[in-house]
């Protein structure tokens, strides 16, 4: 069973290394992802943006309303990648006028979110193209 577990886990490291350039490889954590990063600005202005295009159905703390809640126990979109989040916001979001906000202006609300769920501004600022954040989890 021990060696099982632990040819397992050599495999899956393996296919990590395999999956991810070298030169990327300190920054990722077990989900083979690169952390999030965005600046406090930019989460200053997706709040903005947010309780402009978002807070009627979700709710100004993003407690949900007539639409689910956007932190909290059954938020499902964490540790999945940041370009997932990004493209279902700008095609179905806000559900009454999708497709009306830009990548940067996305990205700002994504920066926002993160930080209502517990991730740390820094000083690199969360990109706005999305080929830019299939490498980055959507997490701590
Ligand atoms: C007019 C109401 C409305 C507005 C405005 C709105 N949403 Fe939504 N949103 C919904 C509804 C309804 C759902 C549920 C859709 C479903 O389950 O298929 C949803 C689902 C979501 C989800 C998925 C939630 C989950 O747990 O899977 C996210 C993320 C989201 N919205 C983000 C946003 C963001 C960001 C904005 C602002 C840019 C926004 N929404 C504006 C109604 C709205």
């Amino acid at each position: 069973m021990s060696m099982f577990l632990k040819l397992g886990g050599s495999a899956a490291l393996i296919a990590t290394l395999l999956a991810f350039p070298a030169g990327a490889a300190l920054a990722q954590d077990a989900s083979g992802l690169d952390a999030i990063t965005f600046t406090a600005p930019q989460a200053i202005g997706g709040g903005a943006n947010y309780q402009r295009s978002c807070a009627s159905c979700h709710g100004a703390q993003l407690e949900g309303f007539s639409a689910p809640a956007l932190s909290g126990p059954n938020f499902s979109w964490l540790d999945r990648p940041v370009s997932e989040f990004h493209a279902y916001i700008k095609d179905m979001m806000p559900a009454d006028a999708p497709g009306t906000l830009s990548d940067a202006q996305v990205s700002t609300i994504i920066a926002f979110i993160a930080q209502n769920n517990g991730m740390e501004a820094g000083n690199t600022a969360l990109p706005t193209d999305p080929a830019e954040l299939e490498s980055m989890r959507f997490g701590q």
